[in-house]
């Protein structure tokens, strides 16, 4: 089932504040740990899917500098990738398709990917969209490449905050634009709560994955901590 336009509605509307969110200490982390997971080869097609307002892709050329020969950014959000293209607008390797990432990866030659990243999109999916994922992802990432799939399996928001005022002094731990991306976050949990969004656990994941073609190199919890962490990160090998 393709998103529908009150989805498109809210990731439009969280874009104007989205970024906030790089305020919000365990997102730098997420950000920078997920990047780090990834193989990026010299010569690379590297494709975010998903890619939001460009935060992977921007960490992706600060640590891999001229390594990657193409940077492929895909969302379904407009309004997203306005942000992320003025972020990367000097780098001529990256480009951005505004589609569904589902759509995107089937039309994609095959086995013409070397690594792909999606942090925080997988639990937008429904069951059969998730199934179109795992077939598209190994579809389109050659044998011997390499994907980092992070994505919340759990509401809340504890974890996050706990871990980001044990970093950050309580006076300029909240601006008002992250305090702007926790309210909208709200949205995002009565989606959840109504089953529009459905996150699976990490077991679901991890056998999906698998059934797929690709084997887990490290699975882990992440995202306010390696115990109470709302988000888990599967590192992906094509066979
Ligand atoms: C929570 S944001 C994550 C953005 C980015 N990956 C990050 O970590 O900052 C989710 C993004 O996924 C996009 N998205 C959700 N479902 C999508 C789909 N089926 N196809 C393409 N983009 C999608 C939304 O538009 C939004 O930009």
């Amino acid at each position: 089932m393709a998103q529908n336009r009150t989805q498109l509605l809210f990731w439009s509307a969280y874009s104007r504040v989205y970024d906030g969110l790089l305020k919000l200490q365990p997102y730098a982390e997420l950000i920078a740990e997920s990047v780090d997971h990834l193989e990026v080869a010299e010569g690379a097609v590297v494709v975010d899917l998903g890619c939001g307002t460009g935060n992977c892709l921007n960490r992706i050329v600060a640590t891999s500098g001229d390594l990657p020969a193409e940077l492929i950014g895909v969302d379904s959000s407009p309004q997203m990738l306005k942000t992320a293209k003025r972020k990367l607008r000097q780098d001529s390797r990256a480009r951005f398709v505004n589609t569904s990432l589902l759509d995107w990866m089937q039309e994609r030659s095959p086995a013409s990917v070397d690594s792909a990243i999606s942090v925080n999109v997988l639990y937008t999916m429904q069951p059969e969209d998730r199934e179109r994922f795992w077939g598209g992802l190994a579809r389109v990432i050659r044998p011997g490449g390499s994907a980092v799939v992070v994505t919340t399996d759990q509401a809340g928001i504890g974890p996050l905050a706990k871990q980001h005022l044990n970093q950050v002094p309580l006076w300029r731990a909240f601006p008002p634009r992250l305090v702007a991306v926790l309210l909208m976050n709200m949205v995002i949990w009565m989606f959840e709560s109504n089953s529009v969004y459905d996150p699976a656990s990490l077991e679901t994941l991890t056998s999906e994955a698998e059934s797929a073609g690709f084997s887990v190199v490290k699975s882990k919890r992440c995202y306010g901590g390696e115990v109470e962490g709302v988000d888990v990160m599967l590192v992906l090998k094509r066979g």
